[in-house]
């Protein structure tokens, strides 16, 4: 873990990170609204679901991807823990039926599944955010929350920390045996050597899609 905050408990550290976006929702509204899913995503935008489909979107930010999907067709629920920041997308976007949560990872504890389970989850730039020990909590928890057909598309970020609002080392072997730990398959692993969209030249993503292991399905 990061220097000072070796000693923290990890739900002061989530803590300090919800509140970062607190204070710079208007800075951060500003530059996830600035690119389009198609340019965050790249290729693996053809992993979002065709068909109208029940999404959850975790971590979801200023609301770009959760708005991009309900014009999509599909009936959205976005979890978004920073207050600042929910309140600003919720205006941002008060255009889409979105149903906003305030809660977050790894308990989720006040997100409904929907009869059957969520067909796509996203969580984009989210799991740096995470204390190691949390992770396997969270992918339980998303197994729990997604249907028994449903994928998971979940990114990994590579690369320097922030100290204002930590991102904690992620080790992709590591998160692949926390899921299926936690009874998922790997469907497929998309690897971006490209620079990160927002021009960190340290940073680079990774982008997992998981779905539950025929056996775990309810
Ligand atoms: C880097 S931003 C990504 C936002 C959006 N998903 C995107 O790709 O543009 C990280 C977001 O995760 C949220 N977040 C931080 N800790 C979280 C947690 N434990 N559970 C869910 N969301 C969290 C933050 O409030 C912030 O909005």
């Amino acid at each position: 873990m990061h220097g000072t905050f070796e000693t923290m408990e990890s739900v002061d550290i989530s803590t300090k990170i919800i509140d970062c976006y607190t204070e710079n929702s208007q800075k951060f509204t500003g530059q996830y609204e600035s690119l389009t899913p198609a340019e965050v995503f790249g290729s693996a935008i053809s992993l979002f679901p065709l068909m109208p489909s029940f999404t959850l979107d975790i971590g979801a930010g200023s609301g770009r991807d959760a708005a991009w999907m309900a014009r999509q067709g599909h009936i959205v629920t976005a979890v978004e823990p920073s207050d600042g920041m929910r309140e600003l997308a919720i205006r941002t976007h008060a255009d889409q039926p979105i149903t906003w949560v305030a809660d977050r990872l790894p308990e989720l504890k006040s997100v409904q599944r929907p009869e059957g389970g969520f067909d796509f989850i996203l969580i984009s730039a989210v799991w740096m955010h995470l204390v190691p020990e949390d992770r396997g909590i969270a992918f339980r928890r998303l197994a729990e929350l997604v249907s028994a057909n449903g994928t998971i598309l979940i990114s990994l970020r590579h690369g320097t920390s922030d100290p204002a609002r930590p991102m904690l080392p992620i080790d992709t072997a590591t998160e692949i045996e926390n899921a299926k730990l936690a009874g998922f398959r790997l469907a497929k692993t998309v690897n971006t050597e490209e620079d990160d969209k927002l021009g960190r030249g340290d940073v680079h993503w990774e982008l997992l899609q998981l779905s539950l292991k025929a056996e775990q399905a309810p």
